[in-house]
């Protein structure tokens, strides 16, 4: 069941306080924690939160290992580029190395080689951000894609319907290896396809994120709230 709270001020509290806790759950468990961030617009408020008392000082930043959900092929300076979105409002803020930092470009499997396996040899995340799309897409998983099928590769390029329109993103099988999933969803645009994946709607790609030994989480503003 989503976690319901009133606007996006409190998605982004919310989503930053359950991510502090699975950070440091995982770096007290295994020493280290791999998180995806992911793109667009809405976990801005939460990456920003996260830089912010009492996470900045409370979290094992040194600890943590940051990669991407998905990327647009943009320089990494671009407005549209979800690595800068990240950088201005988190990672420029908090003691992350440098060198464990992976921004999802060019081929990133070496990179993702580095993220502790789970079944399969696959790499398992210990959190996994997503969005929305008003289309019920999430990370670069479009409707109709050929990539929703990818059952081998741990990234696809895509070529998206919403711009702009080059982009890698992680497959199915590495977002449901996860040992959680965090959806952040805000606005009454996207009441719609949250309540279809809420039901199991197979025609939207963000139904079919189900991690298969892990935790899958919706925090939901009021606006986005199913009637
Ligand atoms: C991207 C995102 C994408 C996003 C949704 C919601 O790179 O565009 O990964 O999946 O999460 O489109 O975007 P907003 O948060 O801007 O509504």
């Amino acid at each position: 069941m989503p976690v319901g709270v009133e606007n996006a001020a409190a998605v982004a509290e919310a989503g930053a306080a359950w991510t502090a806790e699975l950070i440091s759950n995982a770096v007290r468990a295994r020493g280290a924690c791999y998180l995806a961030l992911a793109g667009g617009e809405t976990p801005r408020g939460c990456y920003q939160r996260l830089a912010g008392d009492p996470y900045l000082l409370s979290v094992p930043w040194d600890r943590v290992h940051v990669y991407w959900s998905d990327e647009r092929q943009v320089p990494l300076d671009d407005p549209a580029s979800n690595y800068g979105m990240a950088r201005t409002a988190l990672l420029d803020r908090v003691p992350i190395p440098p060198g464990q930092v992976h921004p999802l470009i060019g081929d990133p499997t070496p990179e993702l080689r580095q993220v502790p396996a789970g079944a399969g040899g696959l790499p398992r995340f210990d959190l996994i951000h997503l969005g929305l799309g008003e289309d019920g897409h999430t990370a670069s998983l479009f409707p109709g894609d050929a990539a929703l099928e990818e059952q081998k590769a741990w990234v696809r390029a895509v070529h998206a319907v919403k711009p702009p329109p080059e982009r890698l993103t992680l497959t199915f099988p590495v977002l449901n290896a996860a040992r959680a999933v965090l959806f952040l969803v805000q606005g009454e645009g996207k009441r719609r396809p949250l309540a279809g994946v809420l039901a199991g709607d197979a025609s939207l790609p963000a139904s079919r994120v189900r991690p298969a030994d892990g935790e899958l989480r919706f925090i939901v503003d009021r606006a986005a709230w199913p009637a």
